[in-house]
């Protein structure tokens, strides 16, 4: 455990040795102060808690001034009243409980030598508080307990906060964000351009947001389910892609869903994401409840120990995953992908994986390099890993 005063101390010089909207700690990380959205509650745009929602900018500049990255924090879902109601006490609920100072690093990052593309661009990220990657719109109220399930009017309100403050001028823009908020950059992805120019350029990019619609070891549709119920419980159905939920009927909740929903995604759009998962590893395809004796739980924590059986259970999940990225997805000039073989979930935010000496490679390019390289298409990038074990040198295993 790190000394809580010398934390404080380090605080409270770059406090004192910083400009209004930024600081830097002792180490060289660049914190950014909290906005709140003062104006949401005219949109009815609250977190699970009725507090209101919140990003941070660290603004651009040079030739980055009219450029902007929107990166959606992620952090799961709730799917029941009582999840809910207990995810609004904690930060994922609620912006009260939230530091008001966020490190950006990796894909956030202001320096050159850290984040090669977009160190200069205007870097906002958007606080998630609402329990289902800012696609609800409802309310649950009894008498004793009230619930905002309100991610649709908290994405809308940001947008309209930020577009005054040079987002509504932008040249370039790339929409991306991870784990729950890289599947938020799918649902948003259509809707983020027409908030923008026509001349602007308009991307997204998914960080570990490419969760796959299958069933656990079990044969049970652990996940498919649990969508279900998160759709059902926000009322994010109405927000799902028309186009979309008009094609899969009587199932609306299969469009969230990235596998369904990304036919229908119009701006060029990069996956980035293990073939390895470990959210899904532990959470889609092996959940406790399919796996009652524990026979994974060796497996799960270090690859190493997978026995062949399961090897092969997780070689398949890749080739489901590879499969459900679609093969027109695949020859599309426009799309780009990264999906590389190692144990993690989320690779952009962290700097260690994003971009560094020792940074996860595919054919010898980092994440960062695949991922500019695709938005400035200064070439293809549509990178396969081979299969874990292979190459597995450069990779982090970033195993919860
Ligand atoms: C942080 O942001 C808030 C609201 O945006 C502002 O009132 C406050 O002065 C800022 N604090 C610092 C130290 O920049
Ligand atoms: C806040 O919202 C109201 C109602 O939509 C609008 O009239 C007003 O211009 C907004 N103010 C700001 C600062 O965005
Ligand atoms: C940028 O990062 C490099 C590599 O970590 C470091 O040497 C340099 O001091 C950093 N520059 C600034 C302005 O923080
Ligand atoms: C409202 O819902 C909460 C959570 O489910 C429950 O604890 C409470 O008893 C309910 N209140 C009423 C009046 O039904
Ligand atoms: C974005 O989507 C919402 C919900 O469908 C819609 O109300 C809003 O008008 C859209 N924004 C733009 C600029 O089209
Ligand atoms: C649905 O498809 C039609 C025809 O391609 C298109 O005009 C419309 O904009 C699409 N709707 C949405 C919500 O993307
Ligand atoms: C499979 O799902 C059914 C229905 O949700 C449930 O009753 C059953 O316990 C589940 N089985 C396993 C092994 O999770
Ligand atoms: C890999 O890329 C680095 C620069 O990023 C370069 O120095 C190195 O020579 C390359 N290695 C191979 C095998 O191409």
């Amino acid at each position: 455990m790190m000394n809580v005063n010398a934390v404080l101390v380090a605080i409270t010089l770059a406090l004192l040795t910083c400009a209004p909207r930024c600081i830097y700690s002792d180490d060289q990380r660049l914190l950014v102060n909290m906005t709140l959205v003062r104006n949401a509650s005219a949109f009815g745009a609250f977190c699970l808690d009725g507090s209101l929602p919140a990003y941070h900018l660290h603004r651009g500049f040079g030739g980055g001034a009219r450029n902007w990255l929107l990166q959606f924090e992620g952090g799961g879902w709730c799917n029941s009243i009582k999840s809910c109601l207990d995810r609004a006490n904690t930060r994922r609920g609620s912006t009260r409980y939230m530091s008001k100072w966020e490190v950006f690093s990796g894909i956030l990052s202001n320096n050159a030598s850290l984040n090669p593309d977009f160190y200069n661009w205007n870097r906002v990220k958007l606080r998630y508080c609402d329990g289902a990657s800012f696609a609800g719109d409802a309310v649950y109220k009894n008498g004793t307990s009230l619930l905002y399930f309100r991610g649709q009017k908290i994405w809308e309100a940001i947008m309209l906060d930020l577009l005054p403050k040079g987002l509504g001028q932008a040249r370039k823009a790339l929409l991306s964000g991870s784990s729950a908020g890289g599947l938020s950059s799918f649902l948003h992805c259509n809707n983020f351009t027409k908030y923008l120019p026509s001349t602007a350029s308009v991307k997204c990019l998914s960080d570990a947001g490419f969760f796959l619609d299958k069933r656990d070891i079990s044969s049970n549709h652990t996940m498919r389910s649990f969508v279900k119920d998160v759709v059902s419980l926000h009322g994010v159905d109405k927000n799902l892609d028309e186009n979309c939920t008009a094609s899969s009927l009587n199932f609306p909740e299969l469009c969230f869903f990235p596998q369904y929903a990304m036919k229908f995604i119009t701006p060029p759009f990069f996956i980035l994401n293990s073939a390895y998962d470990v959210y899904q590893f532990h959470h889609i395809l092996v959940p406790p409840s399919a796996d009652p004796q524990g026979h994974w739980n060796r497996c799960k924590l270090n690859p190493a120990a997978c026995n062949p059986q399961q090897l092969n259970t997780l070689q398949e999940f890749r080739r489901d995953m590879i499969v459900a990225m679609g093969l027109s997805y695949k020859y599309s000039r426009r799309g780009g992908f990264f999906i590389n073989s190692c144990f993690a979930h989320g690779q952009s935010e962290s700097q260690d994986t994003w971009f560094a000496a020792d940074s996860p490679r595919v054919h010898n390019r980092t994440i960062a390099e695949a991922v500019g390289d695709w938005y400035f298409s200064r070439r293809a990038t549509k990178e396969i890993d081979c299969p874990y074990p292979c190459r597995s040198t450069t990779c982090h295993n970033l195993i919860p």
